[in-house]
Order: C-alpha cells, then sequence, then structure tokens
C-alpha cells in the first residue's frame, strides 16, 4: 500500500467537481467521498422528520446509497442542513478518517482544503459561471424529466451558492494554496486533464 495522499476538490455547485473527482480517483486508484452526499443524507432525514443534529450523529454508509439523494428538494435540505455546526462536527471524523486512509483518497465538497483537510497534499478548487452551472444543471434535470425552466434552476442555483458561501460555519471559498480550474469554457475532458495534470506536478 503507499501511503497516504489527499486531494480536496472543492467548489459551488454543478461547477464538475463531482465528475473531476470521480475520473481523478480512477487516474490515480485512489478512493473516492463526495462529501455533498454526508449533507444530503441528513437533509433527506430532516426532510422525513428526524433532527439534523441527530441525524447526523447516527449516519451509516448504508445511508448514503439512497436513490432520492440527487433530487432537488434533497440538495436544498442538505444546504440547509450544512448551516448547523453541530451537524458539520458530527460529520468531521468520518471524513478525516476517509482522507488519510492508505493507499490515497479524494475528497469533493465545500470546505475539504479549508476545514476538513487543510494539510491535503493537493488542493483544487474548481469553479465555472452561474450562468454556465445554471444550464447544465437544467440539461441534467431535462434529462430526467424534470420541467423545471432556466430561469428557476438558476435561482435555485444562485441560493444555494449564497447560503454555501456565507454560512458562518465553514463557508465556501478556496483555500490560499488551492487552484483555481474554471470550467466555464472547458468541455469535460479538458478539466479532468487539466486538474491530473495539476496533481502529478503536485505529487513530483
Ligand atoms: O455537492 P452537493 O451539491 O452534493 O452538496 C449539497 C450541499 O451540501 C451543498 O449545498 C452544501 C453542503 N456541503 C457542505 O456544506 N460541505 C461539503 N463539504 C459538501 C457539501
Amino acid at each position: 500500500m503507499t501511503a497516504a495522499f489527499t486531494i480536496a476538490i472543492d467548489g459551488p455547485a454543478a461547477a464538475g467537481k463531482g465528475t473531476i473527482s470521480r475520473a481523478v480517483a480512477a487516474h490515480f486508484g485512489f478512493a473516492h467521498l463526495d462529501t455533498g452526499l454526508l449533507y444530503r443524507a441528513v437533509g433527506a432525514k430532516m426532510l422525513a422528520g428526524t433532527d439534523p443534529e441527530a441525524a447526523a450523529r447516527a449516519l451509516t454508509v448504508e445511508d448514503l446509497a439512497g436513490e432520492n439523494l440527487r433530487s432537488h428538494e434533497v440538495a436544498q435540505a442538505a444546504s440547509r442542513v450544512a448551516v448547523i455546526p453541530e451537524v458539520r462536527a458530527a460529520l468531521l471524523d468520518f471524513q478525516r478518517g476517509f482522507a488519510r486512509r492508505a493507499g490515497g483518497a479524494v475528497l469533493d465538497g465545500r470546505d475539504i482544503g479549508t476545514v476538513i483537510c487543510p494539510d491535503a497534499e493537493a488542493k483544487l478548487f474548481v469553479t465555472a459561471s452561474v450562468r454556465v452551472r445554471a444550464a447544465r444543471r437544467h440539461l441534467e434535470l431535462a434529462g430526467k424529466g424534470d420541467k423545471r425552466s432556466f430561469d428557476e434552476v438558476l435561482a435555485d442555483v444562485e441560493a444555494r451558492d449564497r447560503r454555501d458561501r456565507e454560512r458562518a460555519e465553514a463557508p465556501l471559498r478556496p483555500a490560499a494554496d488551492a487552484v483555481e480550474i474554471d470550467t466555464s469554457e472547458m468541455d469535460i475532458e479538458t478539466a479532468v486533464a487539466r486538474a491530473i495534470a495539476v496533481i502529478e506536478d503536485l505529487r513530483g
């Protein structure tokens, strides 16, 4: 087994960080954790009536496999529970343990490079303009038969951005030593290639 090597990938919703993270993990043979799923699982439990802090403390790996976690309602609930400091604290150890596993790990989220893994060996901040991100999300939702208009999706993305960036606890922002990749005018292959090149550079 190779030593621990942590890759932290942060950025706003629909910037491409999920796709980039999966491709980077496959390229380096590292494990991958989509930390948004933790908040989505807690958000889904809140919608079902459970207290979010209790839900975060009791979260299991099985809870991360729920089919409905990708829905728009759950995404909004996730960003609401994510402002609660006790929820964030309850999810901290699991994320840190995952990050330091032998063999290397990729974690993507909002605060990986700043709070969860400030010592990560590689940090990326993946962004794109809000209109480009809303257009991508709109296309993805339309593909699933969701009839929401572009303007509605744009308003949702803007609301989530605001909540993620303006919260007091672990707000979304790039770590001082993160390399920023703006995917607004990149196709996914270009963005993945750029991310891999940056990380290979850092690995030396
Ligand atoms: O990445 P995502 O869209 O699945 O994230 C859902 C919400 O969870 C997001 O709006 C904010 C929150 N989140 C967070 O606060 N910290 C993380 N590391 C990951 C997600």
